[in-house]
């Protein structure tokens, strides 16, 4: 929260808040505007969003899921605030045919796939499917290693619209060669897939990735705890110039909603998500989600912040003790600032409007 004793914009240089939790500012200034974003032919101009079945319900994945959460996307007002994604993670794939075709489980998915990719498609949303680039799923499920072509050839006739590639059971494999294959193979298919890389950020794919697919993991899995959502968020910095439309880090999926964090602790994982222009897959139970969780899940001007067609990933600008600032500049010139406390108890932090460019007189707002 800023200080209600501040000035008032206009003359002010400095601004002190005391914070307890991360306070998203935007400061639209008289800056000079900035150069336009890039247009680009990739189907992920800013970071996707949607929704991902894997950090709630794991192998737990069913047709009757899927439909009942494209079915919620709609009804929670999650679409219209631009989750546009249904994506099954591990587990819906149980063997391979003689001549190879990926088999679909038939107890879970007794429609197969195609009918369930249209049924996603007739709410206005997009479908998306996982796999492995090595030998079996982490899930120890069938990899696509040597069947990359025939198993995005497959993904394309369901009318997949997105698909998440792993790397367990990958040794001796290399990942920039691996991964070329099914960008190769998306190509190919003439569908325009977004190819999202998950392998941990083994062999540094933010140098790699930009010319393989459209978003590439940086870091081992996140989980429902502030410790571990924090390490995984803050580290990002160093990674930004590597980002940019179409090409995105990733620093995984949203724990938001799903209980292990406190209210600030989910404000702080939205918002730095948010400056970061990382990828929003929410990751939890939205059939049953609480009016708190929508809020912050829901927010429009930081999803905006996320989606700003700029596409630049936000960076740290200072830091001292559990403090920091990050700022990300947006298309209209101006800038979102993330004043964090990463500490215990409420500490004032200052704001110098000279430290990230900003001019004297500059107008703030908390989103
Ligand atoms: C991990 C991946 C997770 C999830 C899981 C499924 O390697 O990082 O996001 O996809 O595999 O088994």
């Amino acid at each position: 929260m800023v200080n209600p004793n501040t000035p008032a914009l206009g003359s002010c240089r400095l601004i002190s808040a005391l914070l307890s939790v991360l306070v998203l500012a935007l400061v639209a200034a008289a800056l000079p505007r900035a150069t336009p974003a890039q247009a680009t032919p990739a189907a992920a101009a800013t970071p996707p969003m949607g929704w991902n079945s894997w950090n709630k319900f794991g192998c737990n994945v069913s047709d009757k899921l899927i439909r009942e959460i494209a079915d919620a996307v709609v009804s929670t007002g999650m679409k219209d605030a631009g989750y546009r994604f249904v994506n099954i993670d591990d587990c819906w794939q149980v063997s391979r045919a003689a001549d190879g075709a990926i088999i679909v489980d038939p107890e879970r998915f007794p429609n197969g796939m195609k009918p369930l990719a249209d049924y996603v498609h007739s709410k206005g949303l997009k479908f998306g499917v996982y796999t492995d680039a090595g030998r079996m799923t982490c899930e120890k499920r069938p990899g696509s290693y040597e069947h990359e072509v025939q198993d995005i050839q497959t993904y394309a006739s369901w009318g997949v619209d997105y698909v998440k590639i792993d790397w367990c059971y990958a040794e001796g494999l290399e990942p920039p060669v691996q991964y070329a294959k099914f960008r190769d193979a998306i190509a190919q298919s003439g569908r325009p897939i977004v190819f999202s890389i998950c392998n941990w950020g083994v062999k540094a794919p933010w140098t790699w990735g930009p010319r393989t697919g459209n978003l590439w993991r940086t870091t081992g899995d996140i989980s429902d705890h502030y410790d571990r959502m924090s390490v995984i968020g803050f580290s990002q910095d160093g990674l930004e110039k590597f980002a940019g439309p179409g090409h995105w880090n990733d620093p995984d999926m949203l724990e938001l909603g799903n209980g292990g964090m406190k209210h600030d602790e989910y404000l702080t994982h939205m918002s730095l998500w948010a400056i970061l222009a990382a990828p929003l897959l929410a990751g939890n139970d939205i059939r049953s989600m609480s009016d708190e969780t929508k809020s912050i899940l829901m927010n429009p001007e930081v999803i905006a912040i996320d989606q700003d067609a700029k596409g630049v990933q936000g960076h740290r600008v200072w830091d001292e003790g559990p403090l920091e600032i990050w700022v990300k500049p947006l298309a209209d010139g101006s800038q979102a600032v993330g004043l964090f406390n990463r500490g215990e108890s409420p500490l004032p932090v200052t704001l110098d409007f000279n430290k990230i460019g900003a001019p004297s007189s500059a107008k703030l707002r908390d989103l």
